[in-house]
């Protein structure tokens, strides 16, 4: 018996001068140590069958060979076993992780909601899912008022909720429905603008979607007047568009202001000099605005003449595309790599 252990350091010894990789070196450990058929593992299986005498007598010279065994492979193994299996190696090439990015859309939000904060305007958001009260009937159209139809309203087919004022629950049309609703909560003086989505039940064409970014804003105070909407309205553009843009006031109609108005800007595209963009006016009209209306403030349950106020409502994709030279506003939620890389 003890010759057999002899023998079987001997040939360890040799096995393992013989070894010159990480893998043949588990082919050694295996021989010996390995759980089911490793020759010293079975030597143990088998010491369950001697009786006492000889357990007593080649017990400890079987337990001494395994030690030896393990210690023996354990060395080798340090030798360049471990080193070659878990060294790093700085040649290969990693995977690239893709980062992703702000949506253009959002871009010049932030950055048009970073100029209205900095002029002290406070950033609210509003439901998307409204009453015709709010998104209409507060904002003096009340219904069958033709101007219902400047907008093509998607009406839902929900109940509204009791203690609602209104008929229908509807998408909003715009974030002017926020006006009587945030009016209601605040007390003047206040500053504020409104991002969000916005729903046309509109045909799509390379300027309409259904789906798109605007921003609501309005000031309300005892001494706002049309000058200091024509001073903000003017200093925002310049701040997103740059000092060299000029802008107008055109007049216009919106039964929840008067007087009513448009602001276009000088062409960004051909620098006011005339193309198809703004079809060789050298203007494009970018929103809409005017003083609140006094039935806007009744809605509110403000007291006549006591407040004044600016209101105006912008596309946000409107303003992407002349900012960033967008021709197609489909392009935007359709979520095309190519496109969205670009920013
Ligand atoms: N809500 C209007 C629209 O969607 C835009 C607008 C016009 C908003 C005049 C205003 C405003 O607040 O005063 O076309």
């Amino acid at each position: 018996m003890l010759e057999q252990f002899e023998n079987i350091k001997k040939e360890i010894s040799k096995d393992l001068k013989n070894v010159s990789d990480a893998e043949a070196l588990l082919k050694v450990r295996v021989k010996y140590l390995g759980r089911k058929d490793g020759l010293i593992t079975k030597l143990f299986d088998d010491l369950k069958n001697w009786d006492l005498a000889k357990k007593k007598e080649f017990g400890a010279p079987l337990n001494e060979l395994k030690k030896l065994a393990e210690t023996l492979v354990d060395e080798t193994e340090k030798q360049f076993g471990v080193t070659q299996n878990t060294a790093v190696d700085f040649s290969v090439q990693g995977t690239p992780v893709l980062s992703g990015h702000l949506h253009p859309i959002t871009l010049i939000q932030k950055e048009i909601e970073k100029v209205f904060w900095g002029l002290g305007f406070d950033i609210q958001l509003g439901p998307e899912i409204d009453s015709d009260f709010y998104n209409f009937e507060a904002l003096n159209i009340p219904e069958f008022h033709p101007a219902r139809d400047m907008q093509d309203t998607f009406y839902l087919d929900l109940a509204l909720p009791k203690n609602q004022p209104g008929k229908h629950v509807l998408l909003r049309t715009h974030i002017s429905n926020m006006q009587v609703r945030y009016m209601k909560e605040h007390k003047p003086p206040y500053a504020v603008v409104l991002p969000g989505r916005v729903f046309r039940n509109e045909a799509l064409d390379a300027s309409h979607e259904h789906t798109y970014q605007y921003m609501e804003g309005f000031v309300v105070g005892k001494d706002i007047t049309y000058a200091n909407m024509a001073w903000t309205l003017d200093y925002v553009m310049k701040e997103i568009f740059g000092q060299d843009v000029k802008t107008k006031l055109l007049p216009s109609y919106f039964p929840f202001v008067e007087p009513g108005a448009e602001m276009a800007i000088s062409c960004l595209i051909c620098k006011g000099k005339g193309c198809s963009v703004c079809k060789q006016t050298g203007w494009v009209e970018i929103l809409g605005c005017g003083m609140i209306h006094q039935k806007v403030f009744e809605y509110a349950g403000y007291k006549q003449g006591e407040y004044q106020g600016f209101a105006f409502g912008f596309g946000l994709s409107r303003l992407a595309m002349m900012k960033y030279g967008i021709s197609d506003i489909r392009l935007f939620a359709e979520n095309d790599l190519r496109f969205l890389k670009q920013f």
